[in-house]
């Protein structure tokens, strides 16, 4: 019941705001025909938006905590170990996932190694007390019903910089953003370009 209830208000809250706002924030980033990797996808929702929007785009999807039910075929992989080769993909995505984990950085290597082009991470970022609340609770009130792990992994700007330093990346885009003027969460999209690998 308790549940249900958490599920409804993930539902009511994201059509309000995120699943009508992130899409084309996303999609800005991503050409036509392209092959993306979403590692991390959950139920598949959003990249089946993305793929309604333009659908040339060829996604693969993983996750290491898949849905029962899911929009789209998920593969059930850990971020840590992907199962690709290197530059198997011309674009990887990390939505909304690195704050899910303790160890971002194997994540983000992960993700470099087998991007041929493009890494584009959308998460959070914090500069007060009040910015960590507002976003544990409502990553509490969005996750909590589908036992996704909440480490409550924030981070500010500056050490989100520094985990992409050492990276086989640079950092060509950075955009911070609210969906609404109501949501207080911070968000913020990150492009990184792994072009400069060997
Ligand atoms: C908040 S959901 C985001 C889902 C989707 N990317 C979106 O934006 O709608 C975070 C997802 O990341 C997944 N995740 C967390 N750590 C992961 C890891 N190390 N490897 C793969 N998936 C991971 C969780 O299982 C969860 O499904």
């Amino acid at each position: 019941m308790y549940r249900e209830i958490l599920a409804r208000w993930d539902r009511f809250a994201s059509a309000q705001s995120r699943s009508r706002h992130l899409p084309p924030r996303l999609l800005a980033h991503l050409r036509p025909g392209q092959s993306v990797l979403d590692i991390g996808t959950s139920d598949g929702r959003l990249a089946r938006d993305l793929l309604q929007a333009e659908p040339t785009l060829d996604i693969t999807a993983i996750d290491s905590h898949p849905r029962a039910e899911t929009y789209i075929p998920v593969i059930e992989a850990n971020g840590h170990d992907v199962p690709f080769a290197d530059n198997a993909f011309d674009t990887v995505m990390l939505i909304d996932v690195l704050h899910h984990d303790l160890h971002p950085e194997r994540i983000l290597r992960e993700a470099a190694r087998v991007a041929r082009g493009r890494v584009l991470i959308k998460d959070h970022y914090w500069v007060t007390a009040l910015d960590r609340a507002v976003l544990r609770l409502s990553d509490y009130l969005g996750n909590r019903a589908y036992d996704i792990p909440l480490p409550y992994n924030y981070l500010r700007l500056e050490e989100w910089r520094d985990l992409f330093t050492g990276l086989d990346a640079r950092v060509v885009a950075t955009e911070t953003f609210h969906y609404s003027v109501y949501d207080r969460c911070k968000q913020v999209t990150f492009l990184l370009d792994t072009g400069c690998k060997e």
